[in-house]
């Protein structure tokens, strides 16, 4: 096994709750399928959704802390929803506790949240397989109808995402990240 993956599944074992541990679990096999799928590099894919969630069980007032102490800058929604830090926080371990360089993980860690205008096909795996795990899809019958769609066409079931995810938060009066928006308005033109 990759040193890295291996590295990281100890490190969840021993830091992280049960709950995110079965989440990320549930992640990981979705990643393996739209990995085969869509011709992108298992390993990679991997690394990323075991990263993703290390910091996910740090409540507000913990990640604001985190973010301060590493220096980050907090925009206005992450200082609203502090919870959006969790990405660059994970992102950010990843760099510097596991000497992770490769930029399409970094990247695809650090926004896995909002999604974002660039997205390689690794990314869209990563940010799908952790929206559509089989859990989450116990919540909507529309994001079951989704995960179908992404397991044929990777672009059409992230735009279904991205339009279900800002509908459920206008309906909710959430505030919507702009690189939501901005990703959302890229693939609705060439979808
Ligand atoms: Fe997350
Ligand atoms: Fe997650």
């Amino acid at each position: 096994m990759n040193r890295t993956i291996f590295r990281l599944i100890n490190y969840i074992e021993v830091n992280l709750p049960q709950n995110l541990k079965n989440h990320i679990n549930r992640a990981c096999k979705i990643g393996e399928d739209l990995s085969e799928i869509n011709n992108v590099d298992l390993n990679k894919v991997k690394i990323a959704l075991l990263g993703h969630d290390l910091y996910r069980a740090y409540n507000n007032k913990e990640l604001l802390k985190e973010a301060e102490k590493n220096n980050l800058y907090i925009s206005k929604i992450e200082k609203l929803s502090p919870i959006l830090l969790h990405g660059k926080l994970a992102s950010l371990k990843l760099k510097k506790g596991f000497q992770i360089s490769d930029k399409e993980i970094l990247h695809s860690v650090k926004w896995h949240t909002s999604a974002h205008k660039d997205m390689s096909k690794i990314f869209k795996v990563v940010f799908l397989s952790d929206k559509i795990e089989p859990e989450k899809l116990k919540k909507s019958t529309e994001l079951a109808q989704i995960r179908k769609i992404a397991y044929s066409d990777l672009d059409l079931g992230l735009l279904m995402y991205l339009n279900y995810n800002i509908k459920f938060r206008i309906n909710r009066n959430e505030p919507i990240h702009p690189y939501t928006i901005q990703a959302r308005n890229l693939l609705q033109k060439t979808n």
